[in-house]
């Protein structure tokens, strides 16, 4: 597990299934329903209060998937260090933090050998509005971009951002940050969710994404693991273009 590259990560790797379920049950029964459609998969704050979430995290590593541990850490530079330490040695793969650098240069210093920290840049949830409410007047857009580059320069491995900052981010980062892109829908998708900027599985892999992180269009689905087959298909055809 320690020498595992995410940057040379195989086709099937690349994508991330958001395992927003309430329990380790129904998160298992998932799992097992999509087989090996499936190899990495997140697991985030509504695991972590179910009290089952480190018993989950290891029924996944016995059984050969990634984990990616969207914990989204915010707090002082010192506790989110000490909270980082806690968690480096459980054999997740990706781990979240909120960007801002004292905070990622605490995270990036107490990451460990093999996990990998991601920085939330600006949530997807937030628009131009929610950032004036705050007393920040750029753009989205920019406002990403510099947190991203603030993200590298404390030592994080790269950041989480949506499909449509994919191309930039990987202009203004280069190749080498890693850029992880929820907000995946398949150009079939049929779901009405609060998902609004959305793009396919394929587009973003060509825009640089390196993992896509995809939840309810294959969750939701009649078919889970027929979902996540075809992401899968369109994932390589991209990398292979
Ligand atoms: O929308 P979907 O179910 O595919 O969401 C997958 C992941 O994307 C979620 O676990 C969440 O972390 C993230 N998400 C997001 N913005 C939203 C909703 C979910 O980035 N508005």
């Amino acid at each position: 597990m320690s020498h595992y590259d995410p940057k040379l990560a195989p086709p099937r790797d690349r994508l991330i299934l958001a395992l927003d379920v309430a329990d380790a049950d129904s998160a298992r029964a998932l799992v097992t329903e999509l087989g090996d459609a499936v190899r990495f998969y997140k697991i985030g704050l509504e695991l972590a209060m179910s009290g089952e979430y480190f018993q989950l995290l290891d029924w996944l590593l016995q059984h050969d998937k990634r984990v990616f541990a969207d914990l989204k850490f915010y707090d002082v530079p010192a506790t989110v260090a000490a909270a980082v330490r806690q968690v480096r040695n459980r054999g997740a793969t990706f781990l979240t933090v909120h960007g801002d650098r004292a905070i990622m240069e605490a995270a990036a210093s107490e990451k460990g050998e093999s996990m990998r920290v991601l920085a939330v840049t600006v949530l997807t949830s937030l628009d131009k509005a929610d950032l004036e409410e705050m007393g920040i007047h750029d753009d989205v857009r920019d406002v990403v971009l510099r947190r991203a580059q603030l993200a590298v320069e404390s030592g994080c491995d790269g950041v989480i951002a949506s499909g449509h900052e994919a191309k930039d981010l990987r202009s203004t980062l280069g190749p080498g940050p890693l850029v992880v892109t929820p907000g995946i829908r398949p150009a079939d998708n049929t779901s009405q969710d609060d998902q609004k900027r959305i793009v396919t599985p394929g587009a973003a892999i060509l825009d640089g994404a390196d993992f896509l992180v995809v939840g309810r269009p294959i969750r939701g689905a009649s078919a889970p693991r027929a979902a996540a087959e075809a992401i899968q298909a369109e994932i390589e055809a991209a990398l292979a273009e």
